[in-house]
């Protein structure tokens, strides 16, 4: 059997996105494309989108799927683009936004990707950040809470699919029948 040992509450976490929101604002000019990294990152975009147009900054919206194969705890680092390519003009500022940089290597594939199309100004935001397990040669720019090496869920973070519809964040214990 197993539980979830809650990290952070749901209103934690609206008021480090409502934070970062505003850090967001300050940092970006010009037209803003908020670009989520499914699934793990949907119930995050949602609330930051909106937590952006309260601080006076709207923006369009698109996806990328990216796959690190299977439902593994640990990711293999080969990550593979899945379904279609986000539609982004040029000359938008892009905001990549994935739920977890871990090791690094999905959000540095997916910036690669937005470079490789024409992309010129591209900022990264996840909420939650693992630096100690970081591999690829990547910086976010902005971040809602640095974490130890805890498999977390909930927020839209799923273990296997479960749990993403948590309104917290918690880390997955096992208990002893
Ligand atoms: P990276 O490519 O190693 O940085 O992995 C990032 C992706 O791995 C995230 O977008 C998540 O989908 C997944 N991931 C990493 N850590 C966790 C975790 O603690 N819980 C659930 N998914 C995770
Ligand atoms: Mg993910």
């Amino acid at each position: 059997m197993s539980t979830v040992r809650e990290i952070y509450s749901a209103e934690q976490i609206a008021g480090r996105v409502d934070a970062l929101a505003d850090e967001i604002v300050a940092r970006v000019s010009g037209s803003l494309t908020v670009i989520g990294v499914l699934k793990g990152s949907f119930v995050f975009l949602a609330d930051l989108v909106r937590a952006l147009e309260r601080a006076g900054l709207s923006s369009h919206v698109e996806f990328l799927r990216l796959s690190s194969y299977g439902n593994k705890q640990k990711a293999s680092g080969d990550v593979v683009l899945i379904g279609g390519y986000p539609d982004v003009d040029d000359d938008r500022t892009v905001l990549l936004v994935d739920d977890i940089v871990d090791t690094g290597n999905s959000l540095s594939y997916a910036v690669k990707l937005l470079q490789a199309s024409g992309t010129q100004q591209i900022m990264t935001c996840t909420l939650l950040d693992k630096p100690s397990r970081r591999e690829a040669d990547i910086e976010v720019d902005f971040v809602g809470f640095a974490i130890p090496d805890e498999f977390v869920v909930g927020y839209g973070i799923d273990y296997a699919e479960d749990y993403r519809s948590l309104p917290y964040l918690g880390v997955v214990e096992s208990v002893e029948d």
